[in-house]
């Protein structure tokens, strides 16, 4: 670990100097696009005033023989296109990979101004980010960059979840954390093959009734992924960094996609990824704080007073615990409604 009083230094001579905080900007879905296909490139204007984030993909998913027009694709489409408020994030190929180096030369050369995160997919302990760390500082000092691009991690190998205290904590260009539970379920060979969300053959049984041992006992799925997320949001929060829900695959399942996202959310997710233009609205829709919610959570503000003591609301107990979710809530609507007009009605805000 570096000394805190080095931490903050640039790890290269002429490099900007690292952020202290991490902005925390609407980010409810990370839309992925695929930069090697023109009629994608061709929508990413429409796309961009409809998402918190928009990602350029060109890890998995973009087949080999198209990784130089995927990289080429997304220079392209990030020097044309005004992102307005709307961040861009790539996620690179894995350091291990033919392509790492130079999709992060190239693409911090030629349009590293316009991009706010740099995703590193398969990351595995504090020591990657180490290397991502220097080199992109080596880099925004040779382009005269201004401002340091953040590095978010992927979650996706068993040695990553049990490092992920040292990774979210590895630099201080770490932006947040994403689950990938593609590939850890790979990883961890656990024998589920989809892309998160649950398995049916997760669950607990109820226990047999004695005097009727044959008849048939409940059960209930249970959520495969609910200790890594739980984990990985305690890494990020301690760490001052971002937690996200990855992806979920299965696109026509859109009701199991908002449960999953919505698991997320109650956790401590800001955000998961939307990987088809369907997704984009169940993840505005999870979360975005339900109005409901922001209205008890204003009424108990202001029942509370200067934040201390107690008072009964409906017949709930309120105190200096309860009034902290309850700002939780009001100062994510408020982040929200400054983007999004029909939130700001909504919430009366
Ligand atoms: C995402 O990259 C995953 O592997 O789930
Ligand atoms: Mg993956």
């Amino acid at each position: 670990m570096r000394s805190p009083k080095h931490f903050f230094q640039p790890l290269a001579l002429g490099a900007p100097e690292p952020a202290r905080e991490i902005p925390f900007k609407p980010s409810r879905m990370i839309h992925f696009f695929a930069p090697n296909s023109e009629k994608m490139r061709s929508k990413v204007p429409s796309i961009v005033p409809k998402v918190d984030v928009l990602l350029g993909n060109l890890e998995d998913a973009v087949a080999a023989d198209q990784k130089e027009a995927a990289r080429a694709g997304f220079i392209e489409v990030a020097a044309s296109t005004d992102f307005g408020d709307t961040q861009l994030w790539t996620r690179v190929n894995s350091l291990d990979s033919p392509w790492f180096l130079d999709d992060v030369m190239q693409i911090v050369e030629k349009v590293g101004e316009k991009l706010d995160v740099i995703m590193v997919p398969k990351v595995e302990g504090a020591w990657d980010i180490h290397y991502v760390d220097r080199l992109l500082a080596q880099l925004e000092a040779r382009h005269g960059l201004k401002k340091p691009i953040l590095v978010h991690a992927i979650l996706e190998t068993a040695l990553g979840v049990a490092n992920v205290e040292e990774i979210a904590g590895a630099s201080p260009r770490m932006q947040g954390l994403s689950l990938g539970p593609a590939d850890l379920a790979a990883s961890r060979r656990m024998k589920t093959t989809r892309v998160g969300g649950g398995h049916p053959g997760y669950l607990v049984r109820q226990d047999p009734n004695p005097d009727d041992p044959e008849a048939p006992r409940a059960t209930a799925q249970q959520d495969l992924w609910h200790y890594t997320l739980a984990r990985m949001v305690d890494a990020c929060v301690a760490n001052g960094i971002l937690p996200y829900y990855g992806p979920f695959g299965d696109i026509r399942d859109t009701v199991a996609c908002e449960d999953q996202f919505r698991n997320a959310f109650l956790l401590g997710c800001v955000g998961a990824w939307s990987l088809h233009p369907v997704q984009i609205g169940i993840a505005k829709k999870v979360f975005s704080p339900p109005v409901d919610e922001v209205k008890w959570a204003m009424r108990v503000i202001e029942a509370m007073g200067d934040g201390t003591g107690a008072v009964m609301l409906d017949g709930k107990m309120q105190d200096d615990a309860t009034v902290k979710q309850c700002r939780v809530v009001v100062e994510l609507a408020q982040m929200l409604a400054e983007k999004d007009a029909d939130l700001k009605e909504a919430y009366g805000l």
